[in-house]
């Protein structure tokens, strides 16, 4: 996928912008709280429905306005075609999506068109951030590669829910266990599904991990489906059922899956130096996009925030040659355009320059 055409309208410091971002690289300077970040993030919610900076939805709002509205025009190389699709927040709280000129069904259906990958210094990384963290980065992947997912997880998440509104209203036992057949049945489907994606992911990140400025030693990742090991999800649930009454929540199940991230079998947290856990990051964010591309025939748009601050001249240099090899199309910001030095000169490219949130195309 690659946006053609972006509008931007009151979203945070960015009153109107329009742009027409190049197919592959577009760079982004100027100096700090111009709205470089403002616009990834702007782009990131079009594409997710979500701030990758706030869980406050009000407070991206540019300050006076009573909406915010991103929409763009969309290419899928898939399957050649083009569309529009827009989103709409209001200070009231109301989201409107559209995709097409018509509302869309769901988020999934934006987040469906629109697989989104971002690397910023600011955003939780995998490795030090929380099981949230990881367990997104496994759905992000089954739900583009797995058309089943969605599907699935709505039947799984029903049924959670109602089990544990039955654990939080102190039904009887065999009112909460009602619910576990199809827990079970969805919630199994769930594990297989995210622990065959890790699975297939781990040899695509291998090529990036091998560069000279990094020595790792193998890296290993483990899936959790969320309950012990050694253990069946049904046994699990019915152990620990005096728990889940105690505290008005079902405690196992695959909505606490995890990954375990090792090192030469040991927790790559802990011994790995920042800028390793940094570079292991951006590999397995970069082995999904190659992944996705290659299973799907999808694109990828990547975010880079303030890359040079998050990553070292090399690893910048090395991580923009495999993205844009693999075709992604990139929105850089940077201070300055040094970035540009490393990058090939028949790359379709785009420098814009940001000012008090207003952007001027350089070249
Ligand atoms: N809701 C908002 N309305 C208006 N301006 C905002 C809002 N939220 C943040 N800002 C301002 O937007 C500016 C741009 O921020 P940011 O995009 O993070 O800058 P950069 O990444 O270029 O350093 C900052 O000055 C910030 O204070
Ligand atoms: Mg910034």
């Amino acid at each position: 996928m690659s946006l053609q055409k972006l509008v931007i309208d009151n979203f945070r410091n960015l009153e109107h912008v329009r742009l027409e971002p190049a197919l592959h690289l577009n760079l982004v300077t100027g100096a700090n709280a111009s709205g470089k970040t403002s616009l990834l993030e702007a782009i990131h919610y079009l594409a997710m429905a979500r701030s990758f900076r706030t869980n406050k939805p009000s407070s991206i709002i540019r300050y006076g306005a009573t909406s915010l509205q991103v929409v763009a025009t969309v290419h899928r190389e898939t399957t050649d075609t083009t569309t529009h699709i827009g989103i709409e927040r209001q200070r009231s709280g109301d989201l409107t999506l559209r995709v097409g000129g018509q509302d869309a069904r769901s988020r999934a259906e934006i987040i469906e068109w629109l697989p989104i990958q971002i690397i910023a210094a600011g955003v939780p990384a995998l490795l030090e951030g929380g099981p949230n963290e990881r367990r997104r980065f496994n759905d992000w992947g089954v739900f583009h590669v797995e058309h089943r997912f969605m599907e699935t997880w709505r039947h799984y998440r029903k049924a959670l829910q109602q089990r544990n509104r039955a654990l939080r209203e102190g039904l009887s036992e065999q009112l909460i266990t009602a619910w576990d057949d199809e827990l079970l049945r969805y919630g199994k489907q769930l594990i297989q599904m995210k622990s065959d994606y890790i699975q297939s992911l781990l040899p695509f990140a291998e090529p990036y991990l091998a560069t000279e400025a990094h020595d790792f030693g193998p890296i290993e990742i483990e899936f959790r489906p969320g309950h012990p090991r050694g253990q069946e999800l049904e046994e699990a649930l019915t152990q620990s059922l005096n728990w889940d009454r105690e505290h008005g929540y079902t405690h196992y199940g695959p909505h606490r899956s995890d990954l375990v991230i090792k090192s030469d079998s040991k927790p790559a947290v802990e011994i790995l130096s920042r800028g390793q856990q940094k570079h292991l990051n951006s590999a397995l964010k970069l082995a999904q996009v190659h992944h996705l591309r290659v299973t799907t025939g999808k694109h990828c748009i990547v975010l880079l925030d303030d890359i040079t601050a998050e990553l070292d001249q090399a690893h910048t240099a090395s991580l923009l040659q495999d993205l844009l090899q693999l075709q992604t199309q990139l929105f850089v910001t940077s201070l300055d355009e040094s970035i540009m030095d490393h990058v090939p000169r028949d790359v379709d490219r785009r420098l814009f320059h940001v000012e008090h949130g207003r952007f001027e195309a350089v070249i």
